[in-house]
């Protein structure tokens, strides 16, 4: 496919410039994408202007994520006058999702690139260098399958895992189902080998990503589930630490919480979204769960973890919510006492079964529950750090914490953030540190 000329008219072109918005997902499937790319001879500039290309890796799940990579584009519309050589690509799930009428709207873009073609990139940039025409690729039959190159990786000690792609849920306001497709898990073993070689090169903590990570097995042969790969990951020698996000009430077993418990390495730590605490908009929402049992599950994860945490997301102004129904989500904060919570104002998405429904909230409506649940969720997480205050707590050391960088920074298993003085080589091992003192975003502390 690639003759040798044009492989070396490639290597004229050796610089990306790379941004991306939206989930962890998303900032994995960069990872993977610079990987590739470097492995092909780019290099990583930091500023559009000293980039052969430039991408950005999107995000649909509001409107207001569209809006700022659009205006990023429009952005670059001089700057390709000046430059037409210069390529610009647009990837993910905005580029799923728009495909061809980016290049309408846009036509200064050279790359529309979907979720699943990302492996793909060395080959496609070549492509519109030779060519020079728009290149589209969100083939849907596509299957995800990367070779990762541990040798480049932003944080040594610590990694995501793709275990599995898509979601079948479809809740009503969401649109990740329609950019990411159908769920498709991987093997045990494949997993299992990207985890070995990670921790080889000195990764100690995995984090395993799924948008539904609780149905992970359901596309793979013989029951498995994500409480079986656990347990074999658990057994992997010098990891240290196992995370995974996101779980879904709905599918969140009672098994699974239990295997979680009696798994050494299985971090105290649950993000599980309620987007709400109201019965009926749950239901318009199609979760499939309600307010009570999500009480319940979190009761049970705390019976046997009593020091687990739980991080929680929460959509407002959903269509038709009234006072009543968002104080029942006020309710669940305060009964649940989330270690924090991402809160988001309700966004429609066409094509989405909520866009049949009037958006009936009005924006200043949103903006108030939006900012009362804030100020709830950061009253509740300043409560929560200062019972910490006098606790040992073990910390896995990140690096130089970013708002001092005379003091390092890491996590506890619980996934809260722990600022204390200690030498450089303490990064990438476990310390144990005395917590002194607390905000409702950071710990700090002494070895
Ligand atoms: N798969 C994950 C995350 C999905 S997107 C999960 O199910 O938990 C992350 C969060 O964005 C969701 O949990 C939800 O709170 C929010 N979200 C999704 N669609 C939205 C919309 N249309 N408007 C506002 N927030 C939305
Ligand atoms: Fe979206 Fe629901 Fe799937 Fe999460 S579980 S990605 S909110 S459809
Ligand atoms: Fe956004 Fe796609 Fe993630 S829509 S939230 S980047 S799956």
């Amino acid at each position: 496919m690639i003759n040798l000329v044009d492989y070396k008219n490639e290597r004229q072109y050796k610089t990306v410039f790379f941004e991306t918005f939206g989930c962890q997902m998303n900032k994995l499937d960069a990872e993977l994408s610079l990987g590739l790319l470097q492995e092909d001879g780019y290099s990583i500039v930091d500023k559009v202007e000293e980039a052969d290309v430039i991408l950005y890796n999107t995000c649909s799940v509001r409107q207001h994520a569209e809006d700022k990579v659009y205006s990023h584009l429009g952005a670059l519309r001089t700057l390709k006058k000046k430059h037409p050589d210069v390529i610009i690509g647009v990837l993910g799930c905005m580029a799923q999702k728009d495909a061809q009428s980016i290049f309408k709207r846009m036509p200064h873009v050279d790359l529309v690139c979907g979720t699943r073609m990302f492996t793909r990139l060395p080959e496609l940039l070549l492509k519109i260098r030779n060519h020079g025409n728009h290149v589209l690729a969100v083939d849907e039959d596509e299957i995800v399958d990367v070779k990762r190159i541990a040798a480049y990786r932003p944080n040594v000690y610590q990694a995501f895992v793709t275990v599995m792609r898509g979601c079948d849920n479809y809740c009503s306001y969401c649109i990740v189902p329609y950019v990411r497709g159908r769920e498709v898990s991987r093997t045990i073993a494949d997993v299992e080998r990207e985890v070995l070689e990670l921790v080889s090169n000195g990764c100690r903590e995995i984090t395993l990503l799924g948008q539904n990570i609780n149905s992970y097995g359901k596309s793979l042969p013989g029951n498995i589930t994500l409480g079986d790969l656990l347990i074999e990951l658990n057994g992997i020698e010098k990891l240290e630490r196992l995370r995974f996000v996101t779980s879904h009430p709905k599918d969140m077993s009672r098994d699974l919480i239990r295997t979680m418990s009696q798994l050494d390495k299985a971090c105290e730590y649950l993000h599980m979204p309620a987007q709400s605490g109201s019965d009926r908009i749950l239901k318009k929402m199609h979760r499939g769960y309600t307010a009570g049992y999500y009480r319940e599950l979190i009761q049970y994860a705390r019976d046997l973890m009593p020091t687990i945490k739980v991080a929680g997301d929460f959509i407002v102004g959903f269509p038709g919510e009234t006072e009543e129904d968002f104080q029942e989500t006020v309710c669940l904060m305060e009964d649940i006492r989330f270690q924090n919570s991402f809160i988001f104002k309700y966004s429609t998405r066409t094509g989405t079964k909520a866009a049949e429904l009037t958006d009936d909230v009005p924006d200043e409506i949103k903006k108030k529950r939006n900012t009362t649940l804030l100020d709830l969720q950061k009253k509740i997480s300043l409560e929560e750090n200062k019972k910490l205050i006098g606790r040992k707590l073990q910390v896995l050391v990140e690096g130089a914490s970013k708002s001092d960088p005379n003091k390092l920074s890491g996590r506890t298993r619980q996934n809260n953030i722990v600022v204390f003085k200690g030498q450089p080589a303490l990064v990438g091992t476990l310390v144990d540190i005395t917590i002194n003192e607390a905000t409702d975003l950071t710990l700090f502390g002494t070895i």
